[in-house]
């Protein structure tokens, strides 16, 4: 092999190389045949050459030329020449020049491929991930894998600069299932237990406080045994981080530092020095979501006054009932047919809406069509209140309880962002959201719940009242979200061991299973644990966005189907009997049904 082994890469050859003789490898990208004089272009990861076999070529090469295929693996030694002005290709970094080829050694022959490499728009999901590694090996791959590795690089500078330790903390830990389901790993050595594998390094970041550590993070892997969703995977990488002796704007600040130095290294990207904040409660009411996509406006109104005042029955009885009626106005929306409202109504519904009124602006006369006969008549006064103008549709939603009017309508709004095509993708809108509820009821099971994790710190004004009412209860807690995506979730946590057991006990846990569960943290605390908070930006989702995909997956190199397997190497997969033996385990399959 020594002698077929690369003197340049395919992505390097250049006019001021021309009569030099170079060694190239690389994969048969194309190969076309001019009646005997082959031109193959060869690729490797830095892109590609021409390589010319005329015919000055021997028998030996010839007969090699002609052998090649698509994706053969070859060493081609031969001299560099200039091409002649007329077939250089501008296109390529290495159009002006081409190897004329002495010898071809074929390295390894490619099998009939279930694909072409290079964006088949008709390979399926399943089979490019079946074949994984010819799916990486196209050009588009290859430039996700390179941003999502600078990304690494990038965010390991920074925190570097900024003088953070990167800490690993293990993947084998205690279940302490909060959220989402735990992945298990059975033990071996102590019959009927098992390890976990972490949903995120939580409770260790805030051990390594706890020991001084005082600026950790650690681009960390993390399991969640849930449902897949374009934005989500099974496995999944966190930049987490962690500070002590901070408040919640030195977490915001040093956030918006690194997302700064990573647009910029990676994507030549300025983004704002400082991120807009929204509440939680103007981020419901406004746009009814939590991570609202603030590329375009389209933001939700109060349409209560006008209600009130109109003779729309079923309006007045969810006021009636304590509710409210929101509005959005869409904008050139009246050329919208009856079928596209339906749909728009359809998906409303999906989200629990009674019904979605509409009615059209026109011009002269007001409002028109649907519910227009209840509200023309004010139609001078509502058009500008909503922000309405001629060739707008306005869209309502009226129901008892405002949280299903507006995350109803917000999910028509982030519908229509999509289908008027308002999302583009080389655009960042970056914003905070500040100020959630730190419990949410769970209706099932009738309890209070952590609405993050169990550890972030209620805010100062709630401690006293914290029990009473734990519905009111704000918490120093923070997500980061771009375009419409929750890039990231965090909060300055407890470190009180007296009001982490409160904050256990509002969560339905018993003195007994907090000190089971989470003793050793609460004793951690006993032990002079510092103030701290700290954040975790999802690795996968970031890079989803700065390539501009709409799924984590094809940033990911071996990702997950959405059936949590593995295409290519059949995990999940069965084990031996001598296997589960040894892990004390026996399967019960469930009952076909
Ligand atoms: P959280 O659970 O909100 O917070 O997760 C933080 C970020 O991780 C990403 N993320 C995911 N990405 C892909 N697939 C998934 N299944 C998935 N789940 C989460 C998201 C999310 O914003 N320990 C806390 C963080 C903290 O408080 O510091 C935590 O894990 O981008």
């Amino acid at each position: 092999m020594e002698k077929f082994i690369r003197t340049s890469t395919c992505g390097e050859l250049r006019a001021s190389d021309a009569g030099t003789a170079q060694t190239l490898n690389g994969w048969v990208h194309r190969k076309r045949d001019h009646g005997g004089i082959f031109f193959i272009n060869l690729r490797d990861r830095y892109g590609l050459t021409q390589v010319v076999v005329d015919e000055s070529a021997d028998a030996e090469l010839a007969t090699a030329a002609l052998e090649l295929r698509n994706e053969y693996c070859i060493a081609v030694s031969g001299v560099v020449r200039l091409r002649p002005d007329s077939m250089k290709n501008p296109e390529m970094e290495t159009g002006d020049v081409e190897l004329l080829a002495d010898k071809i050694v074929i390295l390894n022959k490619c099998a009939p491929l279930p694909f072409q490499i290079e964006d088949d728009p008709s390979a399926k999901d399943e089979l490019r991930l079946k074949y994984r590694y010819l799916d990486l090996r196209g050009n588009s791959m290859q430039k996700r894998m390179r941003l999502r590795s600078e990304v690494s690089f990038a965010v390991r500078e920074w925190m570097r600069a900024h003088g953070f330790y990167e800490i690993e903390t293990p993947t084998l830990v205690r279940s302490t299932p909060e959220g989402a389901r735990d992945y298990l790993v059975p033990s071996r050595l102590y019959a009927g237990q098992f390890y976990a594998l972490p949903q995120s390094p939580q409770l260790y970041k805030q051990l390594l406080m706890t020991a001084g550590f005082d600026k950790y993070f650690q681009i960390a892997r993390c399991y969640r045994d849930e449902d897949s969703r374009g934005d989500r995977q099974p496995e999944f990488t966190q930049i987490d981080i962690e500070m002590s002796f901070v408040s919640r704007d030195d977490v915001l600040k040093m956030t918006e530092g690194l997302f700064s130095h990573i647009f910029k290294q990676c994507l030549g990207v300025d983004i704002p020095k400082e991120f807009p904040r929204l509440s939680y409660n103007e981020a419901m009411e406004n746009y009814g979501t939590d991570k609202p996509d603030l590329r375009y406006d389209m933001r939700l109104r109060d349409f209560s006054v006008f209600a009130a005042q109109s003779g729309f029955e079923a309006f007045k009885a969810a006021l009636a009932a304590g509710g409210v009626v929101k509005a959005i106005v869409v904008p050139g929306g009246a050329s919208y047919s009856r079928k596209q409202i339906e749909e728009l109504e359809a998906h409303a519904k999906i989200y629990k809406a009674k019904g979605l009124a509409w009615m059209k602006a026109a011009e002269g006369t007001g409002f028109e069509g649907g519910a227009a006969k209840f509200f023309a008549s004010k139609a001078g006064e509502i058009m500008p209140a909503i922000g309405a103008k001629a060739g707008d549709l306005v869209l309502m939603v009226a129901d008892a309880n405002r949280r299903t009017a507006n995350v109803s309508l917000g999910a028509v709004r982030t519908k229509l962002g999509n289908d008027l095509g308002l999302c583009d993708s080389s655009k960042f809108c970056f914003t905070w959201v500040i100020d959630f509820p730190l419990f949410e009821f769970n209706e099932e099971e009738g309890r209070w719940e952590a609405a993050h994790h169990l550890f972030s710190y209620p805010q100062e004004q709630y401690h006293a009242s914290m029990e009473a009412d734990p519905g009111a209860v704000k918490g120093d807690l923070y997500d980061l979200v771009l375009n419409g995506y929750e890039l990231a979730s965090g909060s300055i946590r407890i470190h009180d061991p007296e009001l982490q057991k409160k904050v256990f006990k509002i969560a339905g846990l018993s003195e007994a299973e907090a000190a089971q569960k989470f003793g050793f943290l609460t004793d951690a605390f006993s032990y002079g644990a510092p103030p701290h908070g700290g954040i975790a930006p999802g690795l996968d989702r970031l890079v989803m966005l700065m390539s501009g995909d709409s799924s984590i997956k094809e940033v990911i190199a071996f990702p997950k189907n959405s059936f949590a397997q593995s295409p290519m190497d059949g995990s999940p997969g069965d084990v031996d009997d001598k296997q589960l033996s040894e892990l004390h385990l026996k399967i019960v399959k469930p009952n076909p049904s």
